[in-house]
């Protein structure tokens, strides 16, 4: 969490406990006397896709080569288990490095903000259920072990969709929403900001997404920080047109 902080991140003690739990294996650190100064996480989704997050390194320790060290020992380990392509959402000062090991630009991520207020709210929600069809296609790959345990911090249906929102250091975070509509989507978004009125709140959008950039202006969001989605290898092919809200830079 000190890592994350002094990189002004959103994330939360349940956000590295839920990487811990789903790749114990694969969540490397470099500790510098005695004291944890970098990190990464690899979540696989099936053989297919692995996504790479959290790195980040103690800014005392910066340019020592330790993130490369993470990068490439977690490649490494992808490569020898045969997961085919390796995905993450790189900031500035992360691309070069990524650049340099194979990764290239799939495309851009988008941060929205939306500062705390009221919200007139939908009433065509109704409980989660599970649609892995549905979100396999949005993401290319089976993400529902993620699914199930981000489930259980806020998950609602609506429609040909569903919607998660969860927590934040920062702002609480309204993610993943996967609809085959903007309706519906209109609707997710308005059951998770009823239950977070008094509270900024975080939407990562892929910039090829008119629809969601639409609500989200629409619902008072402006846009605040930019990410490169980048890719190596592999053949993983979301159909991003459903994907309204990414699950995390660190989920995917
Ligand atoms: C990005 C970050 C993880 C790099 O960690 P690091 O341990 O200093 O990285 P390394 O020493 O292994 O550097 C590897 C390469 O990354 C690139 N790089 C590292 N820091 C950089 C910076 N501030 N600006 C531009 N490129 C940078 C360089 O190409 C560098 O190789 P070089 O030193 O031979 O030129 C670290 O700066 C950090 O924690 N930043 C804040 C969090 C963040 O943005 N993380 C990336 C998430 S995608």
């Amino acid at each position: 969490m000190a890592l994350k902080d002094a990189a002004g991140w959103n994330q939360t003690p349940a956000d590295w406990k839920i990487l811990l739990e789903l790749a114990p294996q694969s969540c490397f650190g470099i500790e510098c006397d005695g004291k944890l100064a970098a990190t990464s996480t690899a979540i696989s989704y099936g053989r297919e896709l692995a996504w790479i997050g959290m790195v980040v390194t103690d800014p005392v320790h910066r340019r020592r080569g330790l993130a490369r060290r993470l990068l490439e020992h977690a490649l490494q380990y992808l490569d020898a288990r045969g997961v085919g392509c390796v995905k993450l959402d790189a900031t500035a000062m992360g691309q070069g490095l990524y650049e340099q090991l194979g990764f290239r630009a799939e495309c851009v991520v988008e941060r929205w903000l939306r500062p705390a207020g009221p919200i007139a709210a939908s009433q065509n929600v109704r409980p989660y259920a599970a649609d892995r069809v549905l979100d396999r296609q949005a993401f290319g790959a089976d993400r529902s072990t993620l699914l199930d345990k981000l489930a259980r911090h806020g998950a609602w249906s609506a429609g040909e969709g569903f919607a998660m929102g969860r927590d934040g250091a920062q702002a609480a975070y309204f993610g993943p929403c996967v609809s085959r509509s903007p309706e519906a989507a209109r609707d997710l978004l308005g059951a998770f900001l009823k239950t977070r009125a008094g509270q900024p709140v975080y939407w990562d959008i892929l910039a090829t997404h008119p629809a969601a950039a639409g609500l989200a202006r629409e619902h008072g969001f402006t846009r605040s920080r930019e990410l490169l989605r980048m890719v190596r290898g592999g053949s993983v092919t979301p159909d991003a047109s459903l994907n309204f809200a990414i699950a995390g830079f660190e989920f995917g």
